[in-house]
């Protein structure tokens, strides 16, 4: 009943921005719903999951805060954007820079946000030297698995009562569901999984494990991951939890394909949750030469990045739209999801400003470039 009335608010918005062309659309839904504006974006979701946002090194030690003050009031969970991988909190062998992941570890401990390490094992953002001997060759598996153990002992052993999550293992999945052939499968075996999450029970006894990927709605990785699971729940090897990235965009993931991996992963008996939230509003850079319009003289880079100065009201719009109806699905299973992390604040700082393609003008997140919470967030769903 609630979502009804919500949707037909956000409804009546798109159609005002729309009519209006308004450049700033935040007046439009900001008289809709006023209070819950206000209020921080977790408390509206309080009962159904904690809504999570990404923290890049340059907001965790901002001298005046400002990011930071906004987060605590904003957020419930936070998760290490970069700062925890293992090229800057690892970069040489036996070099540690723990400057950044102690404060942020200190602000979520004073300010009571669930906080999630992000990661232990991924093959980017990690240094060469992990895999190599002085020499450039190879190095054998017990010598990768010591450094991992080395690693994984000092990084979540550091922080095993402070840190409430490790992402343990990250995006080990091809899309088609086999295990990628990274250099951990290389060099390990395919147990390199195994042993990782085994290496981080023991070190961080109390924090919660996960399995971390994107496109897990794709039904062949979805399957995949599902094994993954299966199998190290056979072994009796503890995963807590399986994070769906979700990096989106307006036309994908199909809502179905979302819904039906989540009813898959909820029979596993594991936290579910939405570690990497954005939607990008940008063409994606293939499959866009498609027609026979010859009068279109557009360049590539205009055509890749079409809105370098401001976004569209209609498009504002697309985008509140697809906010609603993705959150309406995470609703739907709130007793099995719990978290919505953003990955991410404001639309100034977003890793999609450069990915796929370098140097975009991106729209991604709930707070635009001038940190203003984007007006429709008062009107994403609540609980029913
Ligand atoms: C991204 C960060 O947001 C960027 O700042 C960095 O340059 C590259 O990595 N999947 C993940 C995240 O698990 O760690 C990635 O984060 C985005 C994709």
């Amino acid at each position: 009943m609630k979502n009804k009335v919500f949707i037909s608010v956000i409804s009546s918005a798109v159609i005002a921005f729309a009519m209006t062309g308004c450049s700033n659309p935040s007046q439009v839904t900001a008289a809709a719903s006023p209070s819950y504006s206000q209020a921080g974006i977790h408390t509206g979701f309080k009962d159904n999951f904690m809504i999570g946002t990404a923290l890049s090194a340059d907001a965790i030690l901002e001298k005046n805060h400002s990011t930071l003050n906004l987060v605590k009031r904003e957020f419930n969970a936070v998760t290490a954007e970069n700062v925890m991988k293992w090229e800057l909190i690892h970069p040489k062998p036996n070099v540690y820079d723990f400057k950044a992941p102690d404060r942020l570890v200190d602000f979520a401990e004073q300010n009571n946000l669930f906080l999630v390490g992000h990661t232990l094992v991924w093959h980017h953002q990690r240094p060469d030297w992990i895999f190599e001997n002085r020499n450039g060759s190879k190095v054998s598996r017990e010598i990768l698995l010591n450094r991992m153990e080395e690693h994984i002992n000092t990084v979540a052993g550091r922080y095993q009562n402070r840190i409430d999550a490790w992402d343990v293992v990250n995006e080990a999945l091809n899309d088609d569901g086999s295990l990628r052939e990274s250099l951990w499968y290389e060099i390990i075996g395919e147990d390199y999984i195994e042993q990782a999450f085994i290496m981080a029970a023991k070190a961080a006894p109390k924090a919660k494990l996960y399995y971390n990927d994107y496109n897990l709605f794709e039904p062949a990785k979805r399957e995949g991951a599902i094994k993954l699971i299966k199998n190290l729940q056979e072994k009796g090897i503890r995963i807590d939890g399986i994070g769906l990235q979700g990096h989106y965009g307006l036309y994908y993931p199909d809502l179905n394909q979302l819904e039906n991996s989540i009813k898959a992963f909820a029979e596993l008996d594991i936290d579910i949750f939405i570690s990497e939230l954005d939607i990008t509003v940008l063409p994606l850079p293939n499959g866009e030469n498609q027609g026979a319009d010859i009068s279109l003289d557009i360049k590539i880079e205009d055509k890749l990045n079409p809105y370098p100065n401001q976004l569209p009201s209609v498009v504002q719009a697309k985008l509140a739209e697809r906010y609603q109806e993705i959150f309406a699905v995470f609703n739907k299973y709130k007793s099995s999801i719990n978290r919505v992390t953003l990955w991410g604040i404001s639309d100034a700082n977003t890793w999609r400003n450069d990915w796929p393609v370098k140097g975009r003008t991106d729209y991604p997140l709930l707070f635009d470039r001038a940190m203003n919470k984007k007006s429709f967030v008062a009107s994403l769903p609540l609980a029913e």
